[in-house]
Formats: structure tokens, C-alpha cells, sequence
């Protein structure tokens, strides 16, 4: 029989490094109130708006990207430049993944999380890209304050890697992701559009055939005191677009002229937000949104976040076409993909914006 462990030996297990599992930790019993170590201490005016009539988030509906109707086209086009200029984050409706698909996928990523510790542990590695790669928070080696949330990232583009264990992960991902990545692809052709470049722009410049795409599960077991502590506090993704999927739990916030907004997602939309590589490439036209995840007391919440970036060794610059176009000078110094990955990881970057290293 196993020997019982207290929850402080949980919490300093976790920052040694010994174990993987804030779930196991919050889903165990006996937790009442939250570990001083997970405590977030948030700012009481950094609470999200719940009923500001003016944040009605953009919904691009994916039929209408696909139309032949020049006219539906353009009007469509419109609707995405504005939802990326204004709020970098937008909902996509008629995407054409099954319901099933989504919900599959949502299920085997709980069938890994409910995996035996030890199963798990092996797959515990400290570098980025490492083509699986399980834990919690986000780095424990740094992290001053312990994320409520544990997490499994498997690459899954340009080389699709998978888990044996749970039964049924390999279809499903394989599937999964190579519907969202043709979402993905359409998505970076319209957006390069509404820069008014070549559709295949974005697709060519960012060696897009090599491009990374991450299968990134996050699991946010259910918080005694969801006030006291944070999912993922505020950040921008690293890639040039992000898609995610979630269970019916909400907690996505999106930072929005100054406040921060619930995003109320349309059941089964993919939630698209734009990341870091575009803000560089687009010279700051198209901005890296601030987002956070907030945690609840109900039930456990998962999320599925697959960034999309460029090939890793692609060095991202201000397009020059665009930069000719705004007749302002480039904002940033030219990095690889890898590099900026790197920098992203690093102590340097913790909690700050990692775009602020790299500007001009
Ligand atoms: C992420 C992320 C938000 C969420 O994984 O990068 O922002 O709602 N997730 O889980
Ligand atoms: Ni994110």
C-alpha cells in the first residue's frame, strides 16, 4: 500500500522537480484552502469585466473564408482584418471539425492526465523541444509562483510524435491535428490577404511546410479558492497563430483595451488568437495578445492550445513589403524561430513581454 503523503510534501515534491501533478495534489482530498506556494497574488483592478456590452468578441465564420463569391470574400476579409487589428483574438464558427473529433480529443488528453504518476513521469523533461514534454506550472525552475495546472505538449508537425498510453491518443491526435492545422493554413492565407499580400505569403516567408505545430493540453483541476491562485497568468503566445479548443469549463481572459474580458466562447468554435511571430512580422500591425487562464471551484477544466509558428531555423523579420507600405522603419532585429523559443524560456522573459528583447 502506498504511504500516504501530506499536501506540504506535495508542494515541495513539485518544486524539486519530483513530481509532475497539481491535479494529483488538488484531487487527493483534504486540500481546503490554497498552498502558500500556488498563491497569485492578483491585482483587485485586474478583475475581469463581466457584463461590458462593448466587448462583443469577432466571430469569423470559416464557410464564408472558403466562398467563391468574390463579394462574400471581400466582406469576409474585412471582418478578419478588423477582428485582428482590434482584438488579436477571434471565434471561428463552420470550421468543418466534427464535434466528435474535439470531444475525442478533449478525452484522451483526460485519459493521459488520469495516468499513474509514474507513467507520466517519464515523459518530465526540462527543454522546450523535446517532442513530448508533461509537468506542471509552466517552469518550475522559475516560477516564483506555482500555476494551477498541469500540462503535456507533444510536437506534432513538422514530425508527428505520440504517446502509446492512454489508448486511442495516437488516432485521435493524429487526426486532430491535422484538421486544425487546414484551418491553420486557410486562417495565415486570409490573414495575408488583409495585408493586402500574396495569399501564400505568410505560408512561403515562414516555411510554413516545416512549420512547428504543438498539441499543448492544459488541465486545471477544480481550486478550493480560485481567487487565490492563477491557471496561466497573463502572456502572449509565441507562434503566429494559436487555436484552441476547451471542455465546457470556462476561464480564457483576453486583455482588451486596458481591461480584461471572460471570453465566452460559442460552444464548439475554435477560440484563434495571434501570436509573437505575427506581431514581428506584420511590424506591429497585427498584435500578440495578453491572455490569461483563471481557475474555478466546480470542475476540473481542460484546454487544448495548439500554437502554429514557422519552420524553427526560419529568422522572422518585419515583412519588408509591409514595412515599405506603413514608411515607418522596422521595429525589431531579425531571430530564428529557435532562438526566439529560447528567449521565451528564459528567466529574462518571465512574466514580461519577451518582444521587448528583440526591439528596435
Ligand atoms: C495557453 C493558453 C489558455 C486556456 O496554453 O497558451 O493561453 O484557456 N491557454 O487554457
Ligand atoms: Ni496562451
Amino acid at each position: 500500500m502506498a504511504t500516504a503523503v501530506s499536501p506540504t510534501q506535495k508542494t515541495e515534491d513539485i518544486q524539486q522537480n519530483k513530481m509532475t501533478s497539481i491535479k494529483d495534489l488538488a484531487e487527493s482530498g483534504g486540500l481546503a484552502s490554497v498552498p502558500s506556494e500556488y498563491t497569485f497574488a492578483s491585482n483587485p483592478n485586474d478583475q475581469a469585466d463581466q457584463n461590458d456590452p462593448d466587448h462583443s468578441m469577432p466571430t469569423i465564420d470559416f464557410s464564408l473564408l472558403m466562398s467563391t463569391s468574390p463579394d462574400q470574400r471581400a466582406e469576409i476579409l474585412h471582418d478578419l482584418r478588423k477582428a485582428c487589428e482590434e482584438w488579436g483574438f477571434f471565434m471561428v464558427t463552420n470550421h468543418g471539425i466534427p464535434e466528435s473529433l474535439m470531444k475525442n480529443m478533449i478525452e484522451v488528453c483526460q485519459g493521459f492526465f488520469n495516468l499513474p504518476e509514474e507513467e507520466k513521469k517519464v515523459y518530465q523533461t526540462r527543454n522546450l523541444l523535446d517532442p513530448i514534454k508533461c509537468g506542471t506550472s509552466f517552469n518550475v525552475e522559475i516560477d516564483k509562483v506555482l500555476l494551477w495546472r498541469d500540462f503535456l505538449k507533444v510536437i506534432s508537425h513538422p514530425l508527428f510524435h505520440s504517446l502509446a498510453k492512454p489508448e486511442g491518443y495516437s488516432e485521435v491526435s493524429l487526426e486532430f491535428s491535422k484538421r486544425i492545422r487546414e484551418v491553420a493554413t486557410e486562417l495565415l492565407r486570409a490573414i495575408s490577404e488583409t495585408l493586402e499580400l500574396e495569399a501564400d505569403y505568410i505560408e512561403k516567408s515562414m516555411n510554413w511546410d516545416q512549420g512547428l505545430q504543438i498539441l499543448a493540453a492544459n488541465y486545471y483541476p477544480a481550486c478550493p479558492d480560485p481567487e487565490k491562485a492563477i491557471g496561466i497568468p497573463p502572456h502572449t503566445d509565441h507562434g503566429l497563430v494559436t487555436i484552441l479548443i476547451q471542455n465546457d469549463m470556462g476561464g480564457l481572459q483576453v486583455q482588451h483595451k486596458g481591461k480584461w474580458v471572460n471570453w465566452n466562447a460559442i460552444p464548439n468554435s475554435l477560440v484563434v488568437n495571434l501570436g509573437d511571430q505575427m506581431q514581428i512580422l506584420t511590424n506591429d500591425k497585427y498584435k500578440s495578445v495578453w491572455h490569461r487562464a483563471v481557475v474555478n471551484n466546480k470542475a476540473p477544466r481542460i484546454s487544448i492550445a495548439v500554437p502554429h509558428g514557422p519552420s524553427l531555423e526560419t529568422v522572422v523579420v518585419p515583412a519588408p513589403e509591409l514595412v515599405e507600405k506603413q514608411g515607418r522603419p522596422p521595429a525589431y532585429k531579425g531571430i530564428s524561430y529557435h532562438d526566439f523559443l529560447d528567449l521565451q524560456q528564459s528567466a529574462k522573459c518571465y512574466m514580461k513581454p519577451c518582444l521587448d528583447e528583440i526591439r528596435l
